[in-house]
């Protein structure tokens, strides 16, 4: 039988209020598509749910990634939706709608992408990670930590079959490169790079060659689409996803969602201008309020049964990382107090892409040349 497919497709077709919220009528009508397309056997099961603005489809399949039949399904759903958020007048109806026809490949169109294809296991746990106001880079730390970190990941140390450690395929977004590389062989030098998370961002994590599970089938897959790059100008933040697998020659679930014990600071915030802290949420609490953010991180953990998706478990729905939250709000305060200052505000290259330049033009004739004002003395 064909491997299982997990595709996760996610889109901003319309915030409520504002980029706060998904309304429940976006989330019903991309159920309904979904359950229509589950009686044609299109999908085996599927699970929609939200992040902040961001809807979300969580699909199974034997149709491997990149599938035209499901990303199309995919796109027309969320057409669906934007028509109802145009309705409704609901806030930036069709955001991540970025292109007028489907072309074959929903890649490059606005939505996010994370898919993995793999042989069922005698049983396969996975996470699908949501962020809202924030971009793909965010999700360099906590992969790192995962699949790499001997402090985070206890398996590496001490589970023979993780012990070999990870293969680590990371894109240079600006460039369109891609390089695959070895921890723990090569971690300084994967560090080196995915330290510049705007730039450098890790698409896809595999097991090594002789792990207990194949080394083709990718354990985690992060979405790594640029809205700025497709659209040319600043229309949202990327808002990415993650699928980690788990268990069994994996890091252990534990493991995968320990990172986020820590906070760490991302990009993206207010009008995706801003460094701040990333909170984990469960699904009551994946809404952007404050300053619009701070930005959010939601876990949902499944199993899988021949395709069917057996959960989800709202993982962050749970005292263990109140801690985290706490840090996250006294970080928040901490950052905001800094105003329009840097690094609160991101650098100036960073905000090429944000609307600060037609501010910046504005002041362009009035700048003085300070050489020549010397040489005139
Ligand atoms: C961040 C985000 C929001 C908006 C902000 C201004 O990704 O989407 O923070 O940038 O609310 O939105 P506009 O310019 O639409 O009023
Ligand atoms: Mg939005
Ligand atoms: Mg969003």
């Amino acid at each position: 039988m064909a491997k299982i497919t997990i595709s996760v497709i996610k889109a901003d077709v319309g915030g409520f209020p504002g980029h706060v919220d998904v309304h429940p009528r976006l989330m019903e009508i991309a159920r309904k598509r979904l359950s229509e397309a589950k009686k044609k056997k299109t999908i085996i099961d599927f699970y929609v749910t939200h992040c902040g603005d961001d809807l979300q489809l969580i699909m199974t399949h034997r149709k491997g990634v990149d599938s035209q039949s499901i990303h199309k399904l995919a796109w027309d759903t969320f057409v669906a939706a934007t028509a109802i958020a145009k309705e409704m007048k609901l806030y930036g109806a069709g955001q991540d709608i970025l292109k007028d026809a489907f072309s074959g490949n929903i890649r490059g169109m606005g939505p996010g992408i994370a898919e993995v294809e793999f042989e069922e296991r005698k049983s396969d746990p996975f996470v699908v990670f949501m962020m809202d106001k924030t971009e793909p880079g965010a999700f360099n730390l906590p992969m790192y930590k995962i699949f790499a970190d001997p402090f985070n990941t206890a398996g590496l140390v001490i589970d023979p079959t993780c012990h070999a450690g990870f293969r680590f395929e990371v894109w240079d977004i600006l460039e369109h490169k891609k390089i695959v590389m070895d921890a723990p062989e090569e971690t300084y030098d994967i560090l080196a790079m995915i330290g510049a998370k705007s730039r450098y961002v890790i698409k896809r994590v595999f097991p090594k060659p002789g792990s207990k599970v194949p080394e083709k089938e990718a354990a985690a897959c992060i979405s790594t689409e640029k809205l700025y790059e497709i659209a040319g100008e600043y229309v949202g933040k990327d808002d990415p996803v993650a699928i980690v697998r788990c268990q069994s020659g994996l890091p252990a679930l534990g493991e995968v969602i320990e990172p986020f014990t820590f906070p760490h600071l991302v990009s993206g915030w207010m009008r995706g201008s801003h460094n701040g802290p990333i909170m984990p949420v469960d699904q009551k609490h994946a809404r952007c309020t404050r300053f619009d953010g701070p930005p959010r991180v939601m876990a949902l953990g499944f199993q899988i049964a021949d395709g069917d998706l057996i959960g989800p478990v709202d993982l962050f729905d749970d005292p263990a990382f109140d801690g985290a939250r706490t840090k996250s709000w006294e970080v928040a305060d901490y950052m905001r107090r800094h105003g329009p200052f840097e690094p609160h505000r991101l650098p100036m290259e960073d905000m090429e892409y944000t609307t600060l330049p037609g501010v910046m033009k504005k002041l362009h004739d009035r700048f003085e040349d300070l050489d020549k004002i010397e040489q005139k003395k």
